[in-house]
């Protein structure tokens, strides 16, 4: 299970089946609720007749990102699903065959085995939304600026969910935040590893929230935006088990001459968080923007 991905940004499917409830629980009704507005306003006097929407949901996965949105959202839905893993654009279909919208429309679904390059390019034609979910730290500043200029010349919005942002903590039972200089140096070095070039320069890491509000507010985008954190306690024992796992894996790469203080830190925070002595936050952003001039 990679919870950290490979050198080419391929994640397993387990690993995402297993995040999907968190995530789900982590995201912003709110922000969700402002796009279905924004959606269900955007018929404008030249598409009068137009009801269905263009939907892109960019590293779509397995499409857990869709089958939050698209019971959430009115009006027939036309989904178009990127990513560059065929395997997982597969699974994607299989699981969200069937899906209804909230006022019970149909979805159809399109899916694009295509890298995210390519699809600024060619992939957002037609595209009333475009979304995202668990992505944008993968991606490069340079990315992110070519997507909100893309964006701009289409008149999309844009709804981006659990962006991480750095904020990594944990509890003790009291509440109180707990850190010592191991979690220091290893929450360091982790987004130094977060940060690595995948392909396109260094990539954004836990900047990404900042990288792409600027970005779009740079376009003249109206852009909102909400904290929503994963807080991983006694019921998610799986999830921070595996984001434990992943982490060590990424330390071993980041610096293996600390092989020793990296096990000692992992041992010993797996182990108050198994036995229920510590819970983990995990810090996310979502994002909503809309262009210029309506309000988001
Ligand atoms: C962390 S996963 C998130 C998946 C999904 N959005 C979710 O929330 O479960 C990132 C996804 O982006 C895809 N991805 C990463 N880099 C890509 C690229 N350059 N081109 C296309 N897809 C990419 C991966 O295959 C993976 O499915």
């Amino acid at each position: 299970m990679n919870a950290i991905p490979d050198a080419d940004r391929r994640f397993s499917d387990q690993w995402l089946m297993l995040r999907e409830s968190a995530d789900h629980l982590a995201r912003d009704s709110q922000l969700t609720h402002a796009a279905d507005r924004w959606l269900s306003a955007r018929a404008t006097p030249t598409r009068p007749l137009v009801t269905q929407r263009t939907i892109v949901d960019l590293g779509c996965g397995s499409g857990s990102n869709l089958r939050y949105l698209a019971p959430r959202l009115h009006g027939t839905q036309h989904w178009r699903l990127i990513d560059h893993d065929a395997s997982l654009l597969a699974r994607a279909r299989l699981r969200c065959e069937g899906l209804r919208s909230a006022d019970a429309r149909p979805v159809h679904l399109e899916t694009c085995e295509m890298d995210l390059d390519t699809a600024i390019r060619r992939g957002l034609e037609g595209t009333d939304l475009v979304t995202a979910s668990a992505l944008f730290d993968l991606l490069s500043p340079g990315w992110v600026e070519a997507l909100a200029s893309r964006c701009q010349a289409q008149g999309c919005a844009a709804l981006f969910a659990l962006s991480i942002d750095g904020e990594i903590h944990f509890h003790d039972t009291t509440g109180t935040a707990v850190e010592n200089d191991d979690d220091r140096f290893a929450f360091a070095a982790l987004a130094a590893h977060q940060r690595r070039d995948k392909g396109q320069g260094p990539a954004l890491g836990s900047q990404a929230p900042n990288h792409l509000r600027q970005s779009f507010y740079r376009h003249g985008y109206r852009v909102r935006e909400a904290t929503t954190p994963w807080r991983l306690g006694p019921e998610s024992l799986p999830l921070a088990e595996a984001l434990l796992a992943g982490w060590h894996r990424a330390l071993h790469e980041q610096v293996p001459e600390q092989r020793e203080r990296v096990d000692r830190w992992h041992g010993a925070r797996l182990d108050a968080v198994m036995r229920g002595r510590l819970t983990l936050t995990v810090g996310h952003r979502d994002l909503f923007a809309i262009p210029g001039g309506a309000s988001a």
